[in-house]
């Protein structure tokens, strides 16, 4: 695949894709069968897996104009979710008309539905809130990432807190404006890896939504957003308190790979429901990562090794342009692949280097810290996992085109996204 496509490539495996999705989609409807499982297409909006999702039953989550489009050019409009900070005025027309479900993230928005509806521009539009609990949803040994991740956590820009009356007050204000507010929606983070971190971050939220209902506003849905957690990549968790023990030569504490375990969650998440007496809501999510990140790996190839007195570089063609997550400190699986002698090994002698990018800058590094086969070589190729997620529709034509992605049904591979040819970058000079 890689000589018929050239480097970098994403593969994706179909079959596993579909796989995985018809998992996904029986464990939540065996526990919420009212309830909606929303694709989030800016995770991966590639046509041919919205497509795949779609026919399984998903929804779409849509957090832009242009992702509301292929909403609608995929006939996925009926179970449909506009999210996101940006609402254009001409985009909430559109939404509305199409019968998507609004979640309000900015008063302004609620300003111009009421002008819209005013002037007879919109039917009654399906209005939701976007609340943060403010609640910690990661597990960490280093105390000092805890803290400042909580502090993220309870002063991000998307929804409004619950622990003050903000929250309470925009959902008097989307009433006296005259509507009905039919959702309570929160995200809580991604890659979350702990069932009951989320469960406790969502308690806030459903009490909320006790509380409004007790006030008679006539919620029918919840949407707990996505966020679930795979087992493939590592995210580093480390603050200022981890960065002196490294400073100090003292050993840290290993980070572990751990995946969500749904089918627990799915039950426990029913329990608290239960004792909210909230039973009769549609409990929806956005799944996204979960779905995409496991399904794809990313074919790169080695392009040079550089050995310097203090380090090794192993620079591959694919980078952060592709990848752009990698900047966070994730780890993922790598495999080794030679043309001539198969798959290769990091053994007992392997060599401990940092996986470079092609960019043309410092900061264009995919892993600090990796093992790889001593022998490897230019023009041997690096597969790394999970990258289906935040990869395609993140990337950037920085120094390097976009790449190309496959589908991996065939012994070559079927493209089913070209990559960026020179000519597309320069398509927009006037
Ligand atoms: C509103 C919303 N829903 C769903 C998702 C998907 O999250 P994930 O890929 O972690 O499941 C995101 C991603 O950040 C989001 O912002």
């Amino acid at each position: 695949m890689a000589d018929t496509h050239e480097t970098p490539l994403f593969v994706y495996d179909e079959a596993y894709f579909t796989e995985r999705i018809r998992d996904f989609f029986a464990v939540w409807k065996r526990h919420f069968s009212g309830g909606e499982v929303y694709l989030s297409y800016k995770t991966n909006y590639m046509p041919r897996l919205c497509r795949i999702a779609h026919e399984i039953g998903l929804g779409a989550d849509v957090v832009s104009g242009y992702e509301l489009e292929h909403a609608i050019k995929l006939k996925a409009t009926d179970r449909a979710v506009f999210n996101g900070p940006l609402k254009r005025v001409t985009e909430l027309r559109r939404a509305a008309i199409a019968g998507v479900g609004i979640n309000v993230d900015l008063k302004e928005e609620l300003v111009a539905l009421q002008h819209l509806r005013d002037a007879g521009d919109i039917p009654e539009p399906r209005l939701g809130i976007r609340v943060n609990p403010g609640r910690a949803v990661y597990a960490s040994k280093d105390p000092s990432f805890i803290t400042a991740h909580q502090a993220r956590q309870g002063s991000g820009k998307f929804g409004w807190p619950l622990d003050d009356d903000l929250a309470e007050h925009v959902a008097d204000t989307i009433k006296q404006a005259g509507f009905a507010l039919r959702m309570v929606h929160t995200h809580l983070n991604s890659q979350i890896t702990r069932p009951e971190l989320m469960l406790d971050a969502l308690r806030p939220v459903l009490a909320f939504v006790r509380k409004l209902v007790d006030r008679g506003t006539p919620i029918d849905e919840v949407n707990i957003g996505g966020g679930f957690g795979v087992s493939g990549m590592v995210r580093t968790k480390r603050g200022w308190w981890a960065e002196l023990k490294h400073v100090m030569n003292e050993p840290i504490p290993h980070e572990t790979a751990e995946e969500f375990d749904l089918e627990s969650f799915c039950s426990a998440l029913q329990s608290e429901l239960a004792a909210f007496r909230l039973e009769s809501l549609r409990v929806s999510c956005e799944p996204g990562r979960f779905l995409f990140s496991p399904s794809c790996a990313l074919l790169t190839r080695v392009v040079g090794i550089k050995h310097l007195r203090s380090k090794t570089w192993l620079i591959v063609d694919a980078g952060l342009h592709i990848m752009p997550t990698a900047s966070f400190g994730e780890k993922r699986r790598l495999r080794f692949l030679s043309p001539d002698k198969g798959e290769m090994h990091a053994g007992d002698d392997a060599m401990e280097c940092a996986l470079g990018g092609p960019l043309c800058y410092e900061g264009d590094v995919l892993m600090h810290e990796i093992r790889a086969p001593r022998d490897i070589a230019a023009g041997d190729l690096v597969l790394i996992s999970d990258a289906g997620a935040y990869t395609v529709s993140r990337s950037t034509n920085f120094n390097q085109p976009r790449a190309a992605v496959a589908m991996r049904d065939t012994r070559d591979g079927r493209l089913i996204w070209r990559r960026e040819a020179y000519d597309d970058i320069f398509r927009y000079a006037e």
